[in-house]
């Protein structure tokens, strides 16, 4: 099921950061799988917070700012690119790949349909997401095209979506009463694989967890893509061979609101003294 990106010809050198980018804080998610699996690496971490949300926008529109960030990355020095962002990888990592073909792009959906490959146990699954990524069907398209006997059940969850957008995670109560309300229909359905097709929901996995029991499995694609680029950077040569004391961590915001950003980046990763940078992807 593995069919990933190779970065030996990609002129990288094992010092230069991994980028990221998300349309705002929900990318954190694979910045946090980072630091489990890849503690020593550098990151450029992009959040197009002035542009958010993503999930609602026309998909060309999507996928213009998608190539925009991406080429952000790349002039930056990323080695290579994760798009931490369901709705963008959607609408625009094909677009990216395409106009950036000696960086290493990866993206979301096949990220979440590589980890179900190794783990499925039953026909049924759910998918969480925004309004994009849901009426794509890029999940089900996806799964399907690995095995066209599973079934799949997709569900927008933009209540749920816009609490972790605006690093509202605190009310631990109302954001299980939204998991019960978007898993109804799942619950309705048996579902028994519950993909958690939107980089925010990782932030408030806890709460989902509780909801929907242990007996449905939680297959979260932001940890997936790093489990991908490891194997990756280390199969090219690629792991930075610095101390883990020596990571360095660069957050880029579009919008204005940094302190808002940098409370979610203590609160969900648990990063103190960050600095955070305003830039600009358009006009340069
Ligand atoms: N984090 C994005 C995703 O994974 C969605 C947030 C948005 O709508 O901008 O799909």
């Amino acid at each position: 099921m593995r069919n990933d990106p190779s970065l030996r010809n990609s002129k990288s050198k094992p010092e230069q950061s991994i980028g990221i980018f998300d349309s705002g804080p929900g990318g954190l998610a694979v910045l946090k799988y980072i630091m489990q699996y890849l503690p020593a690496e550098n990151v450029i971490y992009l959040g197009d917070t002035a542009r958010q949300p993503y999930g609602v926008q026309d998909p060309s529109k999507v996928r213009g700012y998608t190539v925009e960030a991406c080429t952000y990355l790349d002039e930056s020095g990323a080695k290579c690119i994760l798009i931490g962002c369901n709705t963008a990888s959607v609408a625009g990592l094909g677009a990216a790949q395409e106009i950036l073909p000696h960086r290493p792009i990866l993206g979301m959906i096949e990220s979440g349909v590589n980890a179900l490959s190794t783990r499925i146990s039953d026909p049924i699954i759910g998918v969480w997401g925004t309004k994009l990524t849901v009426t794509s069907h890029a999940y089900k398209n996806a799964i399907q095209k690995f095995d066209k006997n599973l079934i799949v059940h997709e569900v927008a969850c933009p209540d749920l979506l816009r609490l972790a957008e605006k690093g509202d995670i605190q009310d631990k109560e109302h954001i299980k009463n939204l998991c019960k309300q978007y898993y109804e229909p799942l619950r309705q359905k048996h579902i028994s694989t519950l993909i958690l097709g939107c980089t925010d929901l990782t932030c408030v996995r806890k709460e989902i967890e509780d909801v929907v029991g242990k007996n449905v499995e939680i297959i979260d694609p932001a940890e997936e893509i790093v489990q991908r680029t490891a194997f990756l950077l280390k199969a090219s040569d690629l792991l930075n061979p610095q101390k883990e004391t020596d990571r360095s961590y660069d957050f880029l915001i579009t919008g204005e609101n940094k302190e808002d950003f940098k409370r979610f980046v203590t609160e969900f990763l648990g990063l103190e003294s960050i600095h955070i940078r305003s830039v600009s992807l358009q006009a340069r």
